[in-house]
């Protein structure tokens, strides 16, 4: 009894303390402990969670990962809509809201107002009751949204719980913007690129496109931030007298709000608002694309009330593009690690928002001629931000009829070899397993950090050694001698003896870094851990099936078939032997956290919502078994609907029953 308590009281306390420190992270900003201590403490609650399942907090940060995937998202009627905002495009239309503003509430003097960010995401609406996350939807056409609830949960900026002390109000919707920060959205793109993925345009369609994720540990693996700007319903909170004070309690219950928030008086205070909003856009660690203004006392608010969609003590003061025109001189094609051959835009130079563009990406052949670019074009060059620089359009009113049409390659530019593009992908690839251009690439992303790490094997050394013959392919680089390199152009005898230190050590290295390294199509590192967890050894993962590869959790057919075609490429795999002859010493993965349900002996019955089959492999692959019948060796019984004597038998000897979605956690090793 005492012993139970005692590991309740455990519990209780470890859940409070990682959701603290989860708050000081995520939302302040201010770690107190490092990662490492925050992931000890969690494995510690996870362990208790799983040596008692029955100690249940909906606020748990376990709950934050996974939950099984969905076929569609449930739609959501919000009990308030979610209406938009009107828009002032620049500094006088500014003042024309405050104008109107003040008619409206017949010239009672200068209106207050707070501005605030207005976030570049997709906007949500948040449910608490009694104080604990129920709900999370999109805002849809505004009165009706979709679902995101088991998304929601993986935000850590978002909590579970309200914070605060005493009493926490029945109801709460808390309304606000899930974004992706610019260094996540940077970061997630060069990963998509090395994986031979499509990267997003621009962080706002990497807030949707994360959010929207059928499954949620696809979610959970995207780094999203919530900022919240208004509440909805609201039972049970002490009333507030402006929006200011409204988002300084929504701040004391746990979530981030615009940190440019401040008020404003009047006309001159909008303007000067708005333009320090401008004049400090680059340096947010966000996106925005303007400011709202709203007007700050709620009870004019309610006397200003709404008009068709929008109310009318709020609007949306947007940033003027940073949009130029120049010159499209030419389109290069460039070819990638995987062999894809991309478009890019040579531009004359010219100034966008405080950077000079010279190049923009095209992506593929179908962009060029959705937006009909001719070589010579005006063209409208667009930068949002710090993001990447973009060719939104093309001004054919400047044509002097000397412009010509772009033809896109039918053979690769760097190897002569013929240019293939399957039926319905938009991307063009190079046919050739050897081209001199994927070779630099990929040696490139095989010396790269998270992969082998060769230090000083930049782009200009890489270009070299190929240039020179030295090298063709990456077992290459481990037959460079002394010589060699002293003899290349502009290479000092200590930068060569670098290069050949680096090489030596890069060679003992664990089997992830090595998968990864390998630069397999649609294996990023993630997957290279998970397949190195799976395989342990080099000989085993060599030897793997396409089939075997299906087994494996988080592998989807498309990489399955990736990873078995590479596993089947005679050079590659002359070419891994040749790595392993000139002294590779591959290690095991770090921590190997397969065999999470290691002989755990499972019995199940009734019916899942996927085949027994599936959940049958699905727990052999964490090292656990499946039994036919409930014994008292049974671990747990998993139940699934119209469940039968088996559930009774699995009660009378006491042995732990689950449903399909605590069973989910158990995989994941959240439960
Ligand atoms: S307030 C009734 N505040 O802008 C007013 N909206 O055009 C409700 N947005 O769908 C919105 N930042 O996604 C508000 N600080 C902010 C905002 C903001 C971004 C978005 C929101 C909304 C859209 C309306």
């Amino acid at each position: 009894m005492n012993a139970a308590l005692n590991v309740r009281e455990q519990f209780n306390a470890l859940v409070e303390d990682l959701n603290r420190h989860s708050y000081l992270y995520y939302t302040l900003g201010q770690p107190e402990i490092s990662d490492a201590e925050y992931d000890r403490r969690f494995r510690e609650l996870e362990e208790l969670e799983r040596a008692y399942p029955e100690l249940e907090r909906a606020d748990s940060p376990t709950k934050r990962v996974g939950g099984a995937a969905l076929e569609e998202f449930k739609s959501v009627i919000h009990a308030v809509p979610m209406l938009s905002l009107s828009n002032a495009m620049n500094e006088e239309e500014l003042a024309e809201f405050d104008a109107r503003c003040m008619r409206f509430l017949e010239n009672e003097g200068l209106i207050e107002y707070a501005v605030e960010n207005k976030f570049d995401g997709v906007a949500v609406n948040l449910v608490y009751q009694d104080g604990i996350l129920a709900g999370g939807a999109t805002r849809g056409d505004g009165y009706q949204g979709e679902d995101v609830t088991s998304n929601i949960k993986t935000i850590r900026s978002i909590p579970l719980k309200l914070r605060g002390e005493g009493r926490l109000p029945e109801l709460l919707e808390v309304r606000g913007e899930v974004v992706f920060l610019k260094a996540d959205f940077e970061k997630l793109n060069a990963e998509r690129i090395a994986k031979g993925e499509e990267p997003f345009a621009n962080p706002r369609n990497a807030a949707s496109g994360s959010l929207r994720q059928l499954d949620p540990r696809v979610t959970a693996r995207r780094p999203l931030t919530f900022y919240a700007y208004a509440l909805g319903q609201a039972v049970g909170l002490t009333p507030s007298q402006t929006h200011y004070e409204a988002m300084q309690r929504v701040s004391e219950l746990g979530f981030r709000i615009s940190p440019f928030l401040r008020k404003a008086q009047g006309t001159a205070g909008l303007i000067e608002a708005y333009r320090a909003a401008a004049a400090g856009r680059s340096s947010l660690e966000y996106e925005v694309d303007g400011i709202v203004a709203k007007v700050n006392r709620h009870e004019l608010q309610e006397r200003l009330g709404f008009r068709q969609r929008s109310p009318r003590w709020a609007i949306a003061g947007k940033f003027e593009a940073v949009e130029e025109h120049t010159k499209l001189l030419d389109i290069v094609v460039q070819v990638g690690r995987t062999g894809a051959l991309t478009p890019v835009a040579v531009l004359e130079p010219v100034g966008v928002g405080g950077v000079i563009v010279t190049r923009a990406t095209l992506h593929n052949q179908e962009e060029i001629e959705r937006k009909g670019l001719l070589i010579g074009d005006t063209v409208v060059v667009r930068r949002q931000g710090d993001v990447i620089p973009a060719v939104v359009a093309c001004l054919p009113a400047l044509r002097s009829g000397g412009e010509r049409p772009f033809v896109f390659p039918t053979e690769c530019p760097q190897c002569g070899t013929a240019v293939v593009k399957p039926e319905g992908e938009v991307v063009a690839r190079c046919s050739n397993p050897s081209c001199p251009a994927k070779s630099g690439q990929r040696i490139l992303h095989f010396a790269s950090r998270n992969a082998a790490d060769i230090e000083g094997l930049g782009k200009k050394m890489v270009a070299l050694l190929l240039e020179q013959g030295l090298v063709n392919d990456i077992s290459d680089l481990y037959a460079l001698d002394f010589e060699q390199l002293e003899a290349l152009p502009r290479m000092a005898e200590l930068s060569a003896q670098n290069l050949l230190d680096a090489l030596e050590h890069s060679k003992r290295i664990t089997l992830d870094r090595f998968i990864f390294a390998l630069g397999i199509r649609h294996v990023g590192e993630r997957t290279a851990l998970v397949l190195a967890r799976r395989c342990q050894s080099l000989e085993n993962f060599l030897k793997i099936t396409e089939e075997d590869l299906l087994n494996v959790p988080e592998i989807g057919p498309e990489t399955a078939r990736a990873v078995s075609l590479f596993l089947q490429n005679d050079e590659e795999l002359a070419m891994i032997t040749r790595l392993r002859e000139r002294g590779f010493i591959i290690l095991p993965p770090p921590q190997a956290q397969v065999g999470r349900l290691d002989g755990k002996t499972f019995v199940i019955t009734g019916t899942l919502s996927i085949p027994r089959d599936e959940a049958k492999r699905l727990i052999e692959a964490e090292g656990g078994k499946v039994a036919a019948a409930v014994s008292r060796k049974t671990a747990y019984v998993l139940s699934g609907e119209d469940a039968g004597s088996k559930l009774e038998k699995a009660r009378a000897l006491n042995v732990t029953v689950i449903n399909e979605e605590e069973w989910r956690r158990l995989l994941e090793g959240e439960g």
